[in-house]
Order: structure tokens, then C-alpha cells, then sequence
């Protein structure tokens, strides 16, 4: 998993790996920021965590080449961004085609970019939600393998909304991961369906 903040959904996750929801291992914690809360969370569950920082780096390839040699030891199969704050190379995205997943709060493609609750609330829109796509060379674009909605109630403020929206997402990304891993993703061009278990 890539996490630069809190790590909610890296937690959602890891108990989702517990409960039996979720019939994976979580094998490395990736983090562009040495002090994410997702990294203690990490430590925590005894999950191995590595930071490599952008700062000092001197191009984005370079920056996802330390990545994927970080990876490299974990035979991963599957990479899961939960508010990793860093855009990914499209040479990066291609040595894990339809293999990075990424947890997005709203309802795409409404709301892209990093502040999606705080711009679904000042457009005044009346429902916003979650989003789980597959990540493409483009940003916010890959198909879409799970989506909820979640209503905007009058008088709602950023942090009541992003409470509701963070409840869907904890309960969405175990499911979508399940998913995927478990073969029950199919895709075909941008339209992806979950088949049933
Ligand atoms: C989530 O709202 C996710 O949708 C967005 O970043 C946030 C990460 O939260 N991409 P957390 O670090 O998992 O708590």
C-alpha cells in the first residue's frame, strides 16, 4: 500500500486482512512522508513500511524508480493507493498494468484532484461518494471497479461529510481489493464489471 497521511483505509484494510473479509497479505507500507500516521499504523500490524521522499530526488522517474526497486523484494501483486499524495509515471503505471488500484472520495469523473470533498461541498452539489478505480497514465481516469454515493444533507460541513465518506470508503476498498484478487474483476476497455462470489 501507498499512503502519505492518516492511513484509514490502510487500517480498513489491515482489518479487513483479520476479520477474513480480505484474503490477502499486506506485505509493504509505502510512504512519501516520514512522519504518515499510516506508517505507525503499519508498525502496529507488524507490516515492514519503506519512506522514500521526494525531496532531493531528482526527477519523478527517479523518484518511481526507488519505488518500484522497493517493491522489488515483495513479489507484489497488487499496489493500493489510499491518499498517496504523489502522481505515479506512466512508466511506472506500465510495469504494473491493471494492478494499482486507487480510493478516491467522490463520485468520478466529478471532483478530481486532491480536495474533493471540500470542491463537492462549495459547487453546492447534492450527492457526492466513493470511488475505486483501477490507475491508468492519467490522473483520477482509470475504469471504475466500485462506486457508492453518498447524499449531501443540508447544513453539512466538510468534516460531517468527510466522516460519511470515509465510513463508505473503509467498507468499499476491502471489497474492491477481495475483488480483484480473487479474479472476480473483469474488464473490458473502460467498463469494468465485479462479478458476484
Ligand atoms: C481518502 O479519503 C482517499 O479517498 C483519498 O485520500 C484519503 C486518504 O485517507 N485518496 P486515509 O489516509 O486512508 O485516512
Amino acid at each position: 500500500m501507498f499512503c502519505s497521511g492518516r492511513g484509514s483505509n490502510l487500517q480498513a484494510l489491515i482489518n479487513a486482512t483479520r476479520r477474513g473479509r480480505l484474503r490477502a497479505r499486506i506485505v509493504v507500507v509505502v510512504s512519501d512522508q516520514p512522519k504518515a500516521f499510516a506508517l505507525v499504523r503499519a508498525a502496529r500490524a507488524g507490516i515492514p513500511t519503506v519512506v522514500i521522499q521526494r525531496a532531493g530526488v531528482p526527477s519523478r522517474n527517479v523518484f518511481d524508480r526507488r519505488l518500484i526497486a522497493a517493491l522489488a523484494p515483495h513479489r507484489v501483486r497488487l499496489i493500493c493507493l489510499a491518499g498517496f499524495m504523489r502522481v505515479l509515471s506512466p512508466a511506472f503505471v506500465r510495469q504494473f498494468p491493471r494492478r494499482i488500484l486507487n480510493i478516491h472520495p467522490a463520485l468520478l469523473p466529478a471532483f478530481p484532484g486532491a480536495h474533493a470533498v471540500r470542491d463537492a461541498l462549495a459547487w453546492g452539489a447534492k450527492v457526492t461518494g466513493v470511488t475505486v478505480h483501477l490507475v491508468d497514465e492519467e490522473v483520477d481516469h482509470g475504469p471504475i471497479v466500485l462506486q457508492e454515493a453518498v447524499a449531501i444533507r443540508p447544513g453539512e460541513t466538510e468534516s460531517s461529510l468527510l466522516a460519511r465518506v470515509h465510513r463508505v470508503e473503509h467498507r468499499l476498498y476491502p471489497l474492491a481489493v477481495q475483488s480483484l484478487l480473487a479474479g472476480r474483476l473483469r474488464l473490458r476497455g473502460r467498463s469494468a464489471t465485479v462479478r458476484a462470489t
